[in-house]
């Protein structure tokens, strides 16, 4: 009994590590499946390629697509990015409908998000994209996030009984391919948020805070409101979608797939009065964006397996443009 159920374990485990591996070949025809869905060229990549050497790679990389890296925090960010990619699922259950999001347990208690990738959009790439930026601009709590591939089955299995409704939802909505893989971020879990206000409107609770003497708690708030003005994330400010770490001061900077859209006027008008709430861009800040071109942003949203960046040249040239609104406001 035992022996069946640390096979089982062995199994998902290769599975999962097999998710890093086939980044880059998820669009060929390997239509060969084999027990549970498990395609025969994965199987044998991963007997080719022990896990570590496949995570050492893609960090290394990694380390390469940001620029001037405060080591230290850079470490930590590759850490938690390799931990994302070494995810053995222990349960999952449903945080959104709407986005169809999953919360993964894996077996070493680790915690993580699983937005996937929609037939009718793949913005959950953008958690990833404002992750990688924020880390550039150095603006602390968003959480770390890799695109990565969850089989059907793990999701089926852990699902189906719990959630029977919500799966053929799912099946409908989210977009798989011919192994039965499904494309999406993997994003940190933070424990312990809260958000800051119940109400629909948190123009409100963002003043509040504005006006208030934590200082540091105001720093988070004019950083996130400068980033999110830059990367058009205008979602963030509603529906209870501002978090504050419990008993700390400081907010945590979650959900941006909604950033890099075309606006619309109503949304522009939104950014707008946040973003004229901050009377000055931290200078730090400032100076780091004054920094960014396409070229460094396209470096940092670059996938590294297949050399593909999150972003399309249209959405970094709408970046650069927003960056120039900002200082000539
Ligand atoms: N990284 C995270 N850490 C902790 N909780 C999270 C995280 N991401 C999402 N959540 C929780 O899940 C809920 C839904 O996630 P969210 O990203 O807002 O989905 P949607 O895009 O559907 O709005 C959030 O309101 C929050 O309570
Ligand atoms: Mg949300």
């Amino acid at each position: 009994m035992v022996k069946k159920y640390l096979n089982l374990f062995n199994f998902t485990s290769l599975f999962i590590i097999a998710n890093i591996q086939i980044l880059s070949s998820c669009t060929n025809n390997d239509t060969t499946v084999k027990k549970d869905n498990v395609p025969n060229k994965i199987v044998q990549k991963i007997e080719e390629n022990p896990g570590n050497d496949i995570i050492a790679k893609t960090a290394k990389v990694n380390s390469k697509a940001i620029h001037k890296p405060e080591q230290l925090q850079l470490n930590e960010n590759i850490q938690k990015e390799n931990n994302l990619k070494k995810l053995i699922v222990s349960d999952l259950k449903v945080v959104s409908k709407r986005s169809c999001s999953l919360k993964i347990y894996d077996e070493d208690g680790n915690k993580a998000i699983f937005k996937p990738y929609l037939k009718v959009n793949t913005t959950a790439k953008h958690e990833v994209a404002y992750y990688k930026i924020a880390h550039i601009l150095d603006v602390k709590r968003v959480p770390v996030s890799v695109i990565g591939l969850l089989p059907l089955s793990k999701i089926k299995g852990f699902l189906s009984k719990k959630y029977p409704e919500f799966i053929d939802e799912f099946l409908k909505r989210v977009e798989f391919d011919s192994d039965n893989l499904i494309k999406g971020a993997f994003i940190e879990w933070i424990d312990n948020i809260e958000p800051l206000s119940k109400e629909k409107n948190d123009y409100i609770s963002t003043i509040e805070i504005l006006k208030s003497n934590d200082t540091q708690l105001q720093q988070s708030a004019y950083r996130m409101i400068v980033l999110d003005y830059i990367l058009g994330n205008w979602d963030r400010f509603s529906g209870g979608n501002l978090f504050k770490i419990k008993d700390t001061n400081t907010l945590a900077l979650i959900d941006q797939n909604n950033a890099f859209s075309s606006l619309s006027e109503g949304q522009e008008e939104k950014l707008n009065r946040y973003i004229n709430l901050v009377k000055t861009v931290p200078p730090d800040l400032l100076s780091k964006i004054k920094l960014l071109n396409k070229s460094k942003i396209k470096d940092a949203v670059m996938i590294e397996e297949n050399n593909t960046p999150l972003l399309s040249d249209a959405e970094i040239a709408q970046i650069m443009s927003r960056i120039e609104l900002l200082q000539n406001r």
